[in-house]
């Protein structure tokens, strides 16, 4: 049975029950609507230059969790905006996001082949059609900002701020190039693993709910509160992932396993009993972060707890 939350108890700590299913079926039907937005917010297969639209669409349609759009919608909507409000700037991180896939799996980074249950994209389209293809959906997902007209213009630029850091060389471009140079041995301690899975997967999730909490026009204490739930289940995501490479098959997680055999990462560091328990602390704390929503925070609590929870079923089923 999954556990998630349904109540804050009178000392004002969240409770812990079974998930709801309308919780889930929400997710379910936001990721519909998050795949119908994506295939019309970039150009058609057949508009040119055709192979590299092809190769846009190819991974950024082939399906994956959508986990950081779902949550930008969720706090966006819990916090009192319309799906219409923040449907094109969660789709915006979900670009920015298949784009660092994209070049992730390049030879020079990881050399993956599978992705998203499908041969990676340079595999397909040549690593050079792959990086201008990566480049593109990055350059889109700002494009996307700027687009919309629901949003005022100074939540627009606040949003478009806010995905630049998260990117950019505090985000996942200093996380991506400290996991290269970590490989070879340099901070590859717990301290400075953790600081570079904030910044590598961290930092977006940071920018998917904060922009959430931006298009919902929430008061700071509230932002900074969401802030930090982002962080908390970021390192708890990362986590996760290592353990899914160390005891995951590439035919259930949809992408290459052991990848991370002879290298530093936090649950090599941690060892698996540990990385689990780590996952659960920094899941707690990201629910815990959300105490001063109140009944708002509830279903991001619960979304965090299922995810892991179903998450950690299937490693242990492994
Ligand atoms: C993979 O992210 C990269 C990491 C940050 C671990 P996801 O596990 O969200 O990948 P998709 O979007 O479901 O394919
Ligand atoms: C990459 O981490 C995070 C990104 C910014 C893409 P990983 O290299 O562990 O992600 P996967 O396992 O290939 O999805
Ligand atoms: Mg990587
Ligand atoms: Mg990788
Ligand atoms: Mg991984």
């Amino acid at each position: 049975m999954s556990i998630s939350i349904d109540g804050v108890g009178g000392d004002g700590r969240l409770r812990v029950s079974p998930r709801d299913d309308a919780g889930r079926e929400a997710s379910r039907h936001w990721r519909r609507r998050i795949d119908a937005r994506l295939a019309e917010l970039v150009p058609p297969e057949d508009q040119a230059p055709s192979p590299l639209h092809q190769a846009m669409r190819y991974s950024l349609l082939a399906g994956g969790k959508r986990i950081r759009p779902v949550l930008a919608i969720q706090v966006a909507t819990d916090l009192g905006a319309s799906i219409e409000d923040v449907l094109d700037v969660a789709c915006a991180v979900e670009m920015v996001h298949t784009a660092s896939l994209i070049l992730d799996d390049l030879p020079c980074m990881d050399d993956a082949s599978l992705r998203r249950g499908r041969p990676a994209n340079h595999l397909v389209f040549g690593e050079d059609t792959a990086i201008l293809a990566a480049t593109a959906l990055l350059n889109r997902a700002f494009g996307v900002i700027a687009e919309c007209d629901r949003l005022p213009a100074q939540t627009r630029i606040d949003l478009s701020r806010l995905l630049s850091e998260s990117v950019g060389s505090h985000g996942i471009i200093a996380g991506q190039f400290c996991d290269l140079r970590i490989r070879h041995g340099h901070g590859d301690d717990v301290a400075g693993l953790t600081e570079m899975y904030g910044q590598k997967t961290g930092a977006l999730f940071v920018a998917a709910l904060e922009a959430g909490a931006r298009v919902a026009q929430v008061e700071e204490p509230w932002v900074r509160a969401v802030r930090e739930y982002a962080v908390n289940l970021g390192l708890a995501f990362q986590l996760l992932d290592d353990l899914l490479d160390t005891f995951g098959s590439s035919g259930d997680v949809g992408k290459d396993t052991r990848q991370d055999d002879g290298k530093s990462t936090l649950a090599s560091r941690l060892g698996a009993h540990g990385a689990r328990q780590e996952v659960h602390r920094y899941v707690e704390s990201a629910a815990s972060a959300l105490e001063p929503l109140g009944s708002s925070g509830l279903q991001l609590a619960n979304l965090a707890r299922d995810y892991t929870h179903a998450t950690m079923e299937r490693v242990a089923a492994i």
